[in-house]
């Protein structure tokens, strides 16, 4: 499984969303066995969904219901405008234990698949307990360098998919090549999520052909 998260870089602001989805839809083609999905920026999920086809996350979704919660990002909306799932807990948008499974509850009700990122074995430990559909281990100091998870940490990888148990797991920081990908499965992980060596690159999709050739 291989997950892309456009996070608010400049390359998919606005219709430039829609636009890289496409082209990595496309690319996608080529490799059918492996699951893929995007996370667009907020403001650009429900027109990503409408115009492809792919699997589509939320980069992050509320503790919020329907009905009087101004400007928060309620799960169900973010399922109505055409996520199948919401990642919850990225290191740029921490939560606490307590919001985290109370979120999870919240969006599994409402439908979504639920993805909790760990920044250390530990905390996938703490995570496992909740019950979501995936986890994915990232170290927060590697995200969006050219150092990938897989060489700086593969040791802990092994930790982190030991406590995961039969929770799926995925990797990601600083994930660029297919080596990685190789790297990662053969630790036991089931895939990665990758941004910015995606979403910066001159040509994304040459860069996420190659990441999909690794599995
Ligand atoms: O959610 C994935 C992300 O945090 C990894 O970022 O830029 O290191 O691939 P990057």
């Amino acid at each position: 499984m291989l997950l892309i998260n456009f996070k608010t870089y400049p390359q998919v602001l606005g219709p430039k969303a829609l636009k890289l989805a496409q082209k990595l839809e496309a690319a996608a083609k080529t490799f059918p066995d492996v699951e893929t999905g995007f996370a667009p920026p907020d403001f650009e999920l429900a027109k990503v969904a409408d115009g492809i086809d792919s699997s589509i996350w939320a980069q992050h979704t509320d503790l919020a219901e329907e009905g009087q919660f101004t400007g928060f990002l309620a799960p169900k909306d973010a399922k109505e405008a055409g996520a199948m799932g919401t990642f919850l807990n990225h290191s740029e948008h921490p939560l606490t234990k307590e919001v985290i499974k109370e979120t999870l509850e919240l969006a599994k009700g409402g439908g979504l698949k639920v993805l909790i990122f760990a920044a250390s074995p530990q905390k996938v430990a703490e995570f496992r307990k909740f019950n979501p559909d995936y986890i994915a281990y990232e170290p927060a100091e590697l995200i969006g360098g050219d150092t990938s998870v897989t060489s700086a940490k593969p040791e802990i990888i092994s930790q982190a998919v030991k406590e995961s148990g039969n929770i799926p797991l995925l990797v990601g920081a600083g994930v660029h090549g297919r080596e990685d990908i190789s790297t990662a499965l053969s630790l036991g992980a089931v895939g990665a999520v990758v941004s910015s060596a995606v979403v910066k690159a001159e040509k994304p999709e040459t860069v996420f052909s190659n990441l999909l050739s690794g599995f």
